[in-house]
């Protein structure tokens, strides 16, 4: 296995779901990861599951938090080679339903969120001479399921975020890609199927699973093996690209 003792990931969102198996993906390869989250009962169980992971308390709807993770990041991490901005939330509800107050969270949350991370991540990587980031979008960036504005309005603005900051620090050694899933079984589709769908997580996974041509969810670790190989170097010609990984579910027209 190649050498990655030296290098270092932070990953917001990464206590659990997608976020928290690419955490796993990472340390298994070697690098030195730094999961920042607000759930610490989680985070405290990643960390006892390797020596590769440290984890920081952090609410990225809070300036602060995210500024104090790359701080944290800086002092623990050999060096910064990647930054993962995954977390997102889901308010859902029709533009004449959903609260202001739930479509500027689910903006700040899922789009502003990753505008700060980026804005501490450029400016090491610019003193490093190279770094990657990737964010997190959704196939709801690039169409629509009922009750998604604000969702799909954050997810669609991660996309052009992408795009950027990929144009705007080329020059500087700094890649940008996103990566948009379809549905992938995590904690997040229990939510969306419990507390927004009112039915059950089992049920709603199974009638996903028929609206994609491979005929299942995807897995957390499936996204984060994509996440891999666009932090590391040997994809270094991919910049501001979006990857969509879901099993076709956005290729098809009609089941
Ligand atoms: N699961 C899917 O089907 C799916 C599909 C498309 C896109 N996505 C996107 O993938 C990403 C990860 O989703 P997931 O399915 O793993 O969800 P998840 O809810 O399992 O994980 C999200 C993580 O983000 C954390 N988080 C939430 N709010 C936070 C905040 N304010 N500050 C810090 N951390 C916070 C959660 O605690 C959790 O650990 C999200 O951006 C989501 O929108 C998921």
């Amino acid at each position: 296995m190649k050498d990655n003792s030296n290098k270092g990931i932070l990953i917001f969102g990464g206590a659990r779901g997608i976020g928290g198996e690419t955490a796993k993906y990472f340390s298994e390869r070697n690098w030195n990861v730094i999961a920042a989250d607000v759930l610490d009962k989680e985070l405290a169980e990643l960390e006892k599951s390797s020596k590769n992971i440290k984890t920081v308390h952090c609410d990225v709807a809070k300036f602060e938090d995210i500024e104090n993770a790359y701080k944290f990041a800086e002092k623990e991490l050999p060096r910064l080679n990647g930054v993962f901005n995954n977390v997102g939330i889901a308010r859902y509800g029709t533009v004449d339903k959903l609260s202001l107050e739930d479509w500027e969270f689910t903006l700040r949350v899922n789009l502003t969120a990753q505008f700060i991370s980026s804005s501490f991540a450029v400016p090491i990587f610019k003193r490093n001479g190279s770094g990657s980031i990737v964010n997190t979008a959704s196939v709801l960036g690039h169409m629509n399921q009922k009750t998604t504005a604000a969702y799909a309005a954050s997810k669609a603005g991660v996309i052009a975020l992408t795009r950027g900051i990929a144009v705007d620090h080329a020059l500087d050694g700094i890649r940008c890609n996103s990566v948009s899933p379809g549905s992938i079984n995590t904690p997040l589709l229990k939510i969306v199927a419990e507390d927004i769908m009112g039915r059950t997580a089992e049920d709603v996974a199974a009638e996903w699973a028929e609206f994609h041509p491979v005929r299942r969810l995807g897995k957390p670790e499936e996204v984060a093996a994509l996440v891999y190989f666009l932090i590391n170097d040997e994809l270094g010609f991919i910049t501001g690209a979006d990857f969509k990984i879901d099993g076709g579910s956005s290729i098809q027209l009609f089941k």
